[in-house]
């Protein structure tokens, strides 16, 4: 039988990528895509009639707080998205026992480590944004509901603003770039991570129980060697220059390293290499930048 499927945020990177692969899923999975505009999640009545009226089987969270720099002065709206209303969401999915997708971030790390993030390793979130989500993780732990809470890193796509947008639109109007050479982690292509939730639905969708993953594309990199591989497969001649953390203050503290272990979703999925994921998407995130398209 055809299962529902609730998504939240859909207007954003990840909720977007949602929207491009859900055909792929046609017969399958019946997907009701909402926004703030149709579903505000921090309004749990609204959430609990759409989840009761369209019998949901399965919500995922594609909504979020995510100015990570703007949090640090805007704490509340922060909190109120990335732990009250998840909390929310969490409380509906259990009453209608529906599987719960949560989306949580490699910031919930201290960055201390020179070795991958394992799942249960100790958190130590360092800005107001990965405190946030942090506390969202607890709030969906408390509710006892059932799902996953994936933690991804280093989000871009061909939607919205993101990195790879930002180097394109540098190298066309700067002499060169200077991007930060000392923060290691791993870019996520938002269409992957997508295509990755719709594994753990096919793989845990009916399981009794919450589990975590991390995920992101497969490699090791910093925001330099991101920079430069863009701007190489670009074609584009602009200079990318390495610069350390402390000539570019900004007013949250990320992790320097944040590189996460991918064992448990490797095991239930394929995971492409970052670089190859890269050149997959950038013809068309190009096209959207040259066009203005969000
Ligand atoms: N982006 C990254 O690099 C990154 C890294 C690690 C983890 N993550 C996590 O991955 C998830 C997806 O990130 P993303 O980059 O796809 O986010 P995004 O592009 O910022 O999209 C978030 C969406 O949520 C919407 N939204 C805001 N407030 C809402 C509300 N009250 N009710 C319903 N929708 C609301 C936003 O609408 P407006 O645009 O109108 O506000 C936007 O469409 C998030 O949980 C994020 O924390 C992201």
């Amino acid at each position: 039988m055809q299962k529902t499927i609730l998504v939240t945020g859909a207007n954003g990177q990840l909720g977007k990528s949602l929207q491009q692969i859900a055909p792929d899923y046609d017969g399958q999975y019946r997907f009701l895509f909402t926004d703030v505009d149709t579903l505000d999640i921090t309004d749990i009545a609204a959430l609990r009639r759409i989840v009761t009226t369209e019998k949901v089987d399965i919500l995922i969270n594609a909504a979020a707080y995510t100015a990570v720099d703007k949090a640090e002065s805007d704490i509340e709206r922060a909190y109120l998205l990335n732990e009250t209303a998840v909390a929310n969401l969490a409380t509906v999915a259990k009453e209608n026992n529906a599987f719960f997708i949560h989306l949580s971030t490699d910031y919930v790390f201290d960055g201390k480590s020179s070795v991958p993030y394992r799942i249960g390793d100790p958190t130590g979130p360092t800005s107001v944004y990965g405190k946030s989500k942090l506390a969202g993780e607890t709030a969906i732990v408390q509710s006892g509901c059932r799902g996953a809470v994936v933690r991804t890193a280093w989000l871009y796509s061909p939607y919205g603003n993101n990195f790879v947008k930002t180097m394109l639109r540098l190298a066309d109007t700067k002499d060169s770039i200077s991007v930060v050479s000392d923060q290691t982690g791993c870019p996520t292509l938002a269409l992957d991570l997508a295509r990755f939730l719709m594994a753990v639905i096919a793989h845990d969708g009916t399981a009794n129980q919450l589990k975590y993953y991390h995920f992101t594309n497969k490699g090791r990199i910093t925001w330099f060697d991101f920079a430069s591989e863009i701007i190489r497969q670009a074609g584009k001649s602009c200079p990318v220059r390495p610069i350390p953390t402390s000539s570019y203050p900004t007013p949250a503290t990320r992790p320097a390293f944040s590189v996460l272990d991918l064992n448990e979703s490797e095991a239930i999925f394929a995971i492409p290499d970052w670089k190859e994921s890269l050149t997959k998407v950038l013809p068309e995130i190009i096209y959207n930048y040259e066009h203005n398209i969000l």
